[in-house]
């Protein structure tokens, strides 16, 4: 399995943290943000990983990162021209990602949990990992059955559907990139990963995995200052 560290967006909501640094290089506890998603990646046995970012921060990356060499990995470089969407990663991936199944992580989302077997053992269709949340109408919102398998996901619901947020790592066989391709623009002008993901729902090929641990989506200024304590709470129990 092949995979993306989606990197680039504008990050706003951080600003002026963000001002001449990209989001995913701000320090949480004692390493850059990117650091993290990029073990989630690794400890899964994914160590051929492609990193988009935007244009004002690549030179930034290929400092910071470098071939891969020092992790035991390879890198591969995309711009993102402007933030268009998460879906937007696999058109961006064409190329890189060569009728593989991939994993895509977003370089601001941190987990406590070992995803290494689920990674290890993915063979088809695309699993997503949901965690419950109290303000399910940020997220895109995930009802499943038992068997965890999907049977809604909607994008910041008005009405109550489901407790359950979709966050950001999703596994994908290698079709991705034809439903990537199918997809339209959204009312904001992106591609949306949870039309991409409702495209695998329709076929029943949707799997969702629940989050245990410690999940922060370092998008805002409380989350990231939550994401620096769970890494030092870590760390002191160490
Ligand atoms: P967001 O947090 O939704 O967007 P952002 O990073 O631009 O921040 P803000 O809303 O504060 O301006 O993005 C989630 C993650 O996905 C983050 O790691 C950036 C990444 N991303 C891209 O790389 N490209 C995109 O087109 C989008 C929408 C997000």
């Amino acid at each position: 399995m092949k995979g993306i560290i989606l990197s680039g967006g504008s990050g706003t909501r951080l600003y002026p943290l963000t001002k001449v640094t990209s989001k995913q290089l701000l320090p949480v506890y004692d390493k850059p943000m990117i650091n993290y998603p990029l073990q989630t990646l690794l400890s899964g046995g994914i160590t051929d990983i492609l990193i988009i970012v935007a244009p004002d921060h690549a030179g930034d990356y290929l400092k910071y990162l470098g071939s891969g060499k020092d992790f035991g990995a390879k890198f591969t470089y995309e711009i993102q021209d402007k933030p268009e969407g998460l879906a937007q990663a696999f058109l961006i991936a064409e190329s890189f990602m060569d009728k593989e199944p991939v994993a895509l992580i977003l370089g601001d989302n941190i987990y406590e949990d070992d995803f290494s077997e689920i990674i290890k053992n993915f063979k088809s269709g695309a699993q997503i990992f949901v965690k419950e949340v109290p303000d399910p109408e940020r997220f895109g919102v995930v009802r499943f059955d038992e068997q965890m398998k999907a049977l809604e996901i909607v994008e910041k619901p008005q009405e109550f559907v489901s407790k359950y947020a979709q966050t950001g790592l999703y596994l994908y066989d290698h079709t991705v990139l034809d439903k990537a391709k199918s997809l339209k623009p959204s009312s904001r002008g992106e591609l949306e990963i949870t039309d991409l993901n409702n495209l695998y729902l329709k076929e029943g090929n949707l799997k969702v995995g629940l989050v245990k641990g410690e999940w922060v989506d370092a998008g805002t200024i409380d989350a990231l200052y939550k994401a620096n304590e769970m890494i030092y709470k870590k760390k002191q129990k160490k």
